[in-house]
């Protein structure tokens, strides 16, 4: 037996607080930009169709699993892990769990701040732009007008070498995300996720159903929808397996630290259940905003990590109201990219004031500075550092900066291990009885789960984690 980690004594004020705090976390840049990026490169159809296949037999499953740690151990990720396993008599080597969920958190958030950057720098020049016609007397005008496409384009690369405007940019989103966290699970987390996540959707919606009035809304739905199989390579799987899990926040401590907040009454499996099905909805919804946009000027959707910064306010160029609407598009990503970090700040938080003893400001400051230093390393590797290879042994690193080898590392290594190790510790070595319990489930809808949870998952996000890492092992 290993000694129980202090638990927490904060908590959400309702079950409808988590649900959204939650919702908040899992939807973020990996729906609004990351989604339809990677459904553009990898052919559409056939590649949504597999992620809604990991999202529903892997992700949701596991969503549920995280959650029930987090609540059942009422700790940081670490202790809750800790304390399950002591509570089911296994070994407390299982905290490794907790520790690889913590770390990948905080690498991330290092990354994610930089985006999110862009993401104001972006909502900054539509807003001026809006503003200025405004004022103009033309409120309904496209985006940037007396611009050539070229000068939009070039942007990006102008951002990228621009090293004091891209830290002042992630100076910025950090220290709005250390003000959150600092101030609480229920005046902090919880305030920021009511208001940002409504005012969230009506956007979505809104430009949505502005891209299929004025976009080329049918083309959008045949490219997303239409499966061509041929283009489901074992990598473009892969690819979706990650994306279903940073999509989710799974593998990265976010859901269990806010499941530890999750009173005893809340029914889990429906709020998984819940989760889930809002990030992969917001996922799809966010395709079927850009897309149509996307097609009505003739852009291409394979455009990468570029689609939405440089090749988007190209297109609002050329939209009615784009001015406008390019602008509400910017401040959308920046909402969701916020409560996403919130909870990506919370995890390493979490951990020092259940571990350390730290107050709460003192420790979202130390694990919000640091990842703010990390991050600047990867908007340095942009431009001055960009020879820099951290991981350049390894074949799959070989090639790439600081920024995308942080962000290859936790994607491809960290977050599937960690998917791997909570599958085999909820559906193997947890004690039965209170995994049973804290589910909720009962008769065959708990088989099905724990089928799930036992063997599909771990089987799969194995195989996954293989050919992902070693590419040479498919021959391609
Ligand atoms: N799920 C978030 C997104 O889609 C990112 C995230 C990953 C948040 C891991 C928390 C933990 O943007």
């Amino acid at each position: 037996m290993v000694a129980a980690t202090h638990t927490t004594s904060e908590g959400w004020s309702s079950r409808w607080a988590f649900v959204l705090a939650a919702v908040g976390a899992a939807v973020g840049l990996g729906n609004v930009w990351r989604f339809p990026t990677l459904a553009g490169e990898n052919g559409g159809g056939a590649f949504v169709l597999f992620y809604i296949g990991c999202v529903v037999l892997i992700g949701l499953p596991l969503v549920l699993s995280e959650i029930l740690i987090g609540r059942a151990g009422r700790s940081d990720a670490v202790g809750s892990v800790r304390n399950v396993a002591a509570e089911s008599g296994r070994s407390g080597g299982w905290a490794t769990l907790g520790w690889v969920e913590v770390v990948a958190a905080f690498l991330i958030l290092s990354f994610y701040s930089v985006v999110a950057g862009w993401v104001i720098y972006y909502a900054g020049v539509m807003g001026r732009d809006f503003f200025g016609t405004l004022f103009a007397g033309a409120p309904f005008a496209g985006a940037l007008q007396g611009e050539t496409t070229e000068t939009i384009q070039q942007r990006m690369g102008d951002l990228f070498t621009n090293i004091p405007l891209l830290l002042a940019m992630h100076t910025v989103f950090m220290g709005i995300t250390f003000a959150v966290v600092a101030r609480g699970v229920h005046d902090g987390i919880e305030k920021a996720a009511t208001y940002l996540m409504p005012a969230f959707f009506v956007l979505l919606i809104a430009i949505t159903i502005y891209g299929a009035f004025l976009g080329n809304f049918a083309e959008a739905v045949a490219f997303l929808f239409t499966p061509d199989f041929s283009k489901l390579t074992a990598p473009a799987m892969n690819t979706a397996l990650g994306q279903a899990l940073f999509s989710m926040s799974l593998g990265s401590a976010a859901l269990m630290t806010y499941g530890a907040y999750v009173s005893r009454e809340t029914k889990l499996a429906p709020t998984a259940g819940m989760i889930a099905f809002a990030d992969t909805g917001v996922a799809i919804i966010a395709g079927l905003m850009i897309f149509p946009i996307v097609f009505a000027v003739g852009l291409d959707p394979a455009a990468g990590p570029t689609l939405v910064f440089q090749s988007l306010p190209a297109a609002f160029q050329q939209m009615p109201a784009g001015s406008l609407v390019g602008f509400l598009f910017f401040v959308l990503i920046f909402f969701a990219a916020l409560t996403s970090s919130i909870s990506l700040l919370e995890a390493p938080t979490s951990w020092g004031i259940n571990e350390r003893g730290w107050s709460r400001p003192k420790s979202a400051f130390i694990f919000s500075f640091s990842a703010f230093v990390i991050g600047i390393a990867c908007l340095l590797s942009l431009s001055v550092w960009s020879d820099i290879r951290l991981l350049g042994f390894w074949s799959i690193f070989a090639e790439t900066n600081i920024f995308d080898t942080i962000d290859g590392f936790t994607g491809k290594v960290m977050l599937p291990v960690a998917a791997l190790l909570t599958a085999i510790f909820v559906g193997w070595r947890a004690d039965r009885k209170l995994v049973e319990s804290e589910t909720g489930l009962e008769g065959g809808l708990f088989g099905l789960w724990r089928f799930l949870v036992c063997w599909l998952a771990p089987i799969a996000v194995a195989l996954i984690l293989v050919f992902g890492l070693f590419p040479g092992l498919l021959g391609n």
